[in-house]
């Protein structure tokens, strides 16, 4: 159908200058959320209620625990986390989101902060969830903070809301939605958390999920994804236009409404017990 997919990088030089340039491009990336933190709120998905209580199954009902939403955006698992019965603190670096997190959810204690330095006490929280978020952090700097404001036996785990690509068109979808700043979808989100000796073995589980859209409200959805929120306002506008062209070619979301299908991946692991 004519389109033109854009390959994964750009043309680089040696090693070093590659790293360094890819470090940029993630902590642009990282930090492109807030400029359309209003389309975020309205066109990503929400988490299954089923995902987010194997999250914190481990962590103890009575009294309501005490779960800190980490990179919390906008809210949108915050939303799970309360539905699950939490009491939720949210810690989020950007204004734009934190502001929309706050006019969503006004009952919600949301501070300003980091993975990497947490505002909150030592040994704090029973949980620690990062939902679309952990690959953002810096884990190095992150797993000990981690531990730092656990409690004992405490829970982090990690959520991501990911395209079921088994499907056809989703997974040309992902092909037709690149841009310069695209990377392969594994250097982003890995199937599994990196060893640490502070917590236990991680565990892993699928959940499947849907968003109902329309080809106009996923172009939307896309929209707030970084690696088309950090290119150039001509290639945006140009990679949304690919996107909505394909999604009215395709029968299967040509017209009205249809279920996009997600599978919410869930990282679970503990504080090991010393
Ligand atoms: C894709 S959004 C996910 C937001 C929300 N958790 C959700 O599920 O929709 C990623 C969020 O991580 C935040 N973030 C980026 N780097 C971070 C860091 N080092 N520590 C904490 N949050 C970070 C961003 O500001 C952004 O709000």
């Amino acid at each position: 159908m004519g389109l033109r997919h854009r390959a994964y990088g750009g043309r680089m030089g040696n090693t070093t200058d590659r790293d360094a340039s890819k470090r940029a491009l993630h902590a642009r990336r990282a930090a492109s959320f807030g400029a359309k933190a209003t389309d975020y709120a309205e066109h990503r998905p929400d988490y299954p209620l089923a995902a987010v209580r194997w999250a914190l199954e481990a962590v103890p009902t009575v009294p309501a625990p005490v779960v800190l939403d980490l990179g919390a955006g906008t809210g949108k698992l915050t939303e799970g986390l309360l539905a699950a019965g939490a009491t939720v603190i949210a810690v989020e670096p950007d204004d734009g989101m934190r502001i929309e997190l706050m006019r969503r959810l006004p009952g919600v204690r949301a501070y300003e902060g980091t993975a990497e330095e947490i505002p909150l006490a030592d040994g704090s929280v029973a949980a620690i969830v990062a939902g679309q978020a952990f690959h953002w952090f810096d884990q190095e700097r992150a797993f000990p903070e981690f531990a730092r404001v656990l409690q004992k036996g405490g829970t982090f785990a990690a959520l991501w809301n990911t395209d079921d690509t088994r499907v056809d068109w989703v997974a040309e979808l992902g092909r037709v939605a690149r841009t310069d700043a695209s990377v392969p979808p594994l250097e982003l989100v890995s199937r599994k958390l990196p060893e640490h000796p502070l917590f236990e073995d991680f565990e892993a589980a699928e959940f499947p999920h849907a968003q109902r859209r329309t080809a106009e409200s996923l172009t939307a959805t896309i929209g707030t994804h970084s690696h088309t929120l950090v290119v150039s306002p001509q290639q945006r506008a140009e990679v949304l236009r690919r996107i909505t062209e394909y999604l009215r070619g395709r029968p299967e979301t040509a017209e009205g409404e249809f279920d996009l299908p997600l599978v919410t991946l869930v990282l679970r692991t503990t504080l090991r017990r010393r």
